[in-house]
C-alpha cells in the first residue's frame, strides 16, 4: 500500500492506492503531523448494500472503466481503428517529496504510460495538478482529463462563471444532485461563456467563512469540466483540454495545470491564493511593467480615424491627466479604415503614418509616456494581402461563419508562426514599444489544442526576444481570460464594457481569481459605448480606480471639473499603487443587495481601502453598518472617508465622517462595521484604514 502525504498551507492532500491508479482519499484542512494515513485510509472505505457491485469501484485520479467506474472515466481513448481503449494502470514509479508527488503508471499490454504530477505551492496554498499520456503507436483522444480530485458531500451547490460580450464573470449556482454538470467550451479559446474555474462551497460557507474548494484550469483552448454526483454519492471534478481537441492521431499529450486550492476562510480565502498565486507566481513581470503604469488607449476615442493632429491633442491632454502609456489600438496597419479589412497585413498604413510610426511614438516619449501597440495575429480578413497571397493558411471550413468579418489563422502551421513572428519583430524591433495589447476577436471555427499551443509558441518566442515588452490579454474584452495565457502576458482586458455600473459587477466577481494587478480598467467616455449610460466622472474613476487604472476616452470632451476631480483621483491610485500590487482583496458580505463592496488590505494588515459601489437605490432609507473582514482584530485603524466631498443631496443628515477620521480597533469594524452616509445610486464610496 503506498500512502503519500502532500501539505500546503492551511491544506492536506492524501493521495493512496496499491498498484493501480491511486485515489485522493482525503483533501481538505490541513491535519495534525501525529495522523496515521493508514487509519484514515481504512476510515474512508466505504460500505455498500443490495443491487450493486460487490465493491466500490475506486474513485481514483483517473477513474477507469477496467475498475468497474461507471461514472464519467477520466480519459476516454481509441485507437486509430476506432476501437475503444480501456486501460488498466499499474505503477511504474513514485517520486515523492515534501513539495512534490510524481507518479507513473504503466499499461504495456496496451503499450501507454500515464503519468500524474502534484505540485504543492505552500507559499500561496494552491496545488498545481497535471497529468500527461504517452503512446507506442498513435491514439486518438476524446477525453483526457487532470488528476482527478473528489468534491465534498457536504455542499449544496456549485459555482462557476459565464457570460459573453460587456458582461463578463456572470456568477452561476448549480444545486448537486446525482448526473453530471458538464461545461463543455467548443468555442476554442477560455472564452467570455465558460471561465475555465470552479468553487464548491461547504454547507455554510459564503465569501468571509467556511469551508471551500476551487479549481482553475490553465488554458486558453476551451475547456470541458464534468462535475458528477455518482448514485453512491460520491462527487468528483474532472478538468481537461475541451472534448474533441485532438482531432488527429497523436502520440503524447498533456493536460495544462489545473490549479486548486481549499480554504477555510470562505471564498475570500480562495480568492487571495488565486490572486498571490496568478500574480506571484505565474506571471512574469517584465522591466516596464512594475510599478503599474497608468494608461490611455485611444480606441473609444477614435477608433478607426487615425489622424496626427488629433492624436497629438488626445495625448497631450492624457498625460496631463496622468497616463504613463499611450496604447495605438486597431486601425494602424494595411488600410484598416473599418473592421472588413487588412487583419494579418502588419505593416505601418502610410496613408495614416507617412513617415512611419516613429514621429508618434517620439511625441508620445515626449510627453512621458511609453508607448504600446495592438496586434490581432491569429486573424486574417478576407479582404487583405495576406489571405489573397495564402488562403490556404486559414483554419476550418469554406463554408463557416465568419466573426467580425474575419477567419482564423492556422496557428500549428510554420508558415503562419514565422510570418506572424518576423512581422511583430519588425514592429517591435523597429520602435520603442513597451507593450502589445493582444486581440482575438471570435471564436474558432472548431476546437484544436494545437491552435493554442501556437499561440503559447508565438507569445514564447516574442517573449525571448522581446523580454521587456509586457502582453495584455485581451479577446473582445475578457474572451481570453486564464492562467494559461498570463504565463505569457501580464494584463488582462477584463471587458470592453467601460459602463462603471457594469464593471463594478465584473471586477467584484472576477476577483474570486484576478488581483488588481493584472485586471485592466479604464475611465471610458461620458456617454457609454457600449450601454448608452451616463455616469458622473467621480463613479467612473473609483470603477477604474479599483483595479489597473486608464483612461479611453476622449479627453477633449472633459470639462475642467471632470479635468479636475479625473487628476485627483489618478494622483491617488499613483501614490497607492504600490502596496495595493501586493494586496489582498476580499469581497465584503452586505445585507444590502443594492451595495457591491470590496476590501484591499495590505500583506500586513496594517493599510487598507474600502471601495463601496452603490449599484442602485436600497430598500431600507437608512444605510446600514457595512461589516469589514480580514483586519487584525486587535489594531486600532484611523479610518477617513477619502471623498466625504463627494456628499450629495441624498444624505441629509450626519455621518461619523462628518467630524473626520474615526480610529476603532479591526474588531468593531469586522463586528460592527461603519455605517456611511447616504449616497445616490451609481456613485462609490471609499474608504481608507492605517494602523
Ligand atoms: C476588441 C477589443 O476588446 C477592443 O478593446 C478594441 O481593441 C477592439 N477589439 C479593436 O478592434
Amino acid at each position: 500500500m503506498n500512502l503519500w502525504r502532500l501539505d500546503c498551507g492551511v491544506q492536506t492532500l492524501l493521495v493512496g492506492g496499491d498498484k493501480n491508479l491511486p485515489e485522493v482519499f482525503y483533501w481538505g484542512k490541513r491535519l495534525p503531523e501525529t495522523d496515521d494515513l493508514r487509519e484514515i485510509w481504512d476510515s474512508t472505505r466505504l460500505d455498500y448494500s443490495g443491487g450493486v457491485l460487490d465493491g466500490v469501484p475506486p474513485l481514483s485520479i483517473c477513474p477507469e472503466v477496467s475498475k468497474t467506474f461507471a461514472g464519467y472515466p477520466g480519459m476516454r481513448i481509441r485507437g486509430t481503428t476506432g476501437r475503444r481503449l480501456q486501460p488498466n494502470f499499474r505503477l511504474a514509479d513514485a517520486k515523492y517529496t515534501e513539495t512534490s508527488l510524481i507518479l507513473k503508471f504503466e499499461d504495456l499490454k496496451l503499450g501507454l504510460a500515464y503519468s500524474a504530477s502534484f505540485l504543492a505551492h505552500k507559499a500561496t496554498n494552491v496545488f498545481e495538478l497535471s497529468a500527461s499520456l504517452s503512446a507506442d503507436i498513435e491514439i486518438l483522444v476524446d477525453w483526457f482529463a487532470a488528476p482527478v480530485l473528489p468534491a465534498t458531500q457536504t455542499a449544496q451547490k456549485m459555482i462557476d462563471f459565464s457570460g459573453h460580450w460587456c458582461r463578463e464573470f456572470e456568477k452561476q449556482e448549480t444545486d448537486w444532485s446525482i448526473g453530471a454538470r458538464l461545461r463543455n467550451n467548443q468555442t476554442g479559446r477560455t472564452g467570455h461563456e465558460h471561465f475555465p474555474g470552479l468553487i464548491v462551497p461547504a454547507l455554510n460557507c459564503d465569501d468571509t467563512q467556511g469551508s471551500a474548494y476551487a479549481w482553475h484550469y490553465g488554458w486558453s483552448g476551451g475547456h470541458s469540466m464534468i462535475a458528477e454526483e455518482l448514485p453512491d454519492g460520491r462527487r468528483h471534478i474532472q478538468f481537461g483540454h475541451a472534448f474533441d481537441s485532438y482531432p488527429n492521431p497523436i502520440l503524447h499529450i498533456e493536460t495544462a495545470p489545473l490549479f486548486v486550492s481549499y480554504s477555510d476562510q470562505g471564498l475570500n480565502g480562495l480568492s487571495v491564493n488565486f490572486q498571490r498565486h496568478l500574480r506571484d507566481k505565474v506571471i512574469t513581470w517584465t522591466k516596464g511593467s512594475l510599478p503599474r503604469p497608468i494608461h490611455y488607449n485611444c480606441w473609444e476615442a477614435i477608433y478607426f480615424e487615425h489622424e496626427s493632429n488629433n492624436l497629438s491633442e488626445i495625448m497631450e491632454l492624457a498625460a496631463d491627466i496622468g497616463a504613463e502609456r499611450f496604447v495605438l489600438d486597431d486601425g494602424w496597419f494595411g488600410t484598416r479604415d473599418d473592421d472588413t479589412q487588412s487583419l494579418g497585413d502588419w505593416e505601418i498604413d502610410p496613408r495614416k503614418y507617412p513617415e512611419g510610426l516613429g514621429p508618434l511614438i517620439a511625441k508620445v516619449n515626449q510627453f512621458g509616456m511609453s508607448f504600446g501597440i495592438w496586434f490581432e495575429p491569429e486573424m486574417v480578413n478576407l479582404n487583405s494581402k495576406l489571405y489573397v497571397k495564402h488562403p490556404n493558411w486559414v483554419l476550418g471550413t469554406i463554408d463557416q461563419i465568419l466573426g467580425r468579418n474575419q477567419l482564423v489563422l492556422d496557428m500549428a502551421n510554420p508558415g503562419v508562426q514565422e510570418y506572424l513572428f518576423e512581422k511583430i519583430s519588425a514592429i517591435l524591433g523597429d520602435h520603442n514599444v513597451t507593450y502589445i495589447k493582444w486581440d482575438h476577436n471570435r471564436v474558432l471555427p472548431h476546437v484544436d489544442a494545437a491552435q493554442t499551443y501556437g499561440t503559447y509558441e508565438l507569445m514564447s518566442r516574442l517573449r525571448d526576444k522581446f523580454p521587456n515588452v509586457e502582453i495584455e490579454s485581451c479577446a473582445s474584452g475578457g474572451g481570453r481570460i486564464d492562467f494559461g495565457i498570463l504565463k505569457y502576458s501580464q494584463r488582462v482586458w477584463l471587458s470592453d464594457t467601460n459602463d462603471a455600473h457594469e464593471r463594478l459587477r465584473i471586477q467584484h466577481q472576477a476577483s474570486n481569481f484576478l488581483p488588481m494587478a493584472v485586471t485592466g480598467s479604464h475611465v471610458g467616455p461620458r456617454e457609454c459605448h457600449t450601454s448608452g449610460r451616463i455616469h458622473n466622472i467621480k463613479f467612473r474613476a473609483w470603477v477604474a480606480a479599483q483595479r489597473l487604472m486608464g483612461f479611453e476616452m476622449d479627453p477633449r470632451e472633459l470639462t475642467p471639473e471632470e479635468l479636475s476631480s479625473l487628476k485627483k483621483i489618478t494622483q491617488w491610485w499613483k501614490d497607492n499603487r504600490i502596496w495595493r500590487h501586493d494586496a489582498d482583496i476580499h469581497r465584503l458580505k452586505v445585507a444590502d443587495i443594492s451595495i457591491t463592496a470590496e476590501i484591499q488590505i495590505s500583506r500586513n494588515q496594517e493599510k487598507f481601502v474600502v471601495f463601496v459601489g452603490i449599484a442602485e437605490t436600497s430598500k431600507w432609507s437608512c444605510p446600514i453598518p457595512i461589516q469589514l473582514t480580514g483586519l487584525k482584530p486587535d489594531y486600532i485603524y484611523d479610518v477617513t472617508l477619502l471623498n466625504h466631498h463627494e456628499k450629495t443631496t441624498a444624505s441629509r443628515g450626519g455621518s461619523v465622517f462628518d467630524k473626520g477620521k474615526i480610529s476603532v480597533s479591526g474588531q468593531y469594524l469586522m463586528s460592527n462595521g461603519i455605517i456611511l452616509p447616504s449616497q445616490f445610486p451609481d456613485r462609490m464610496w471609499v474608504l481608507e484604514g492605517t494602523q
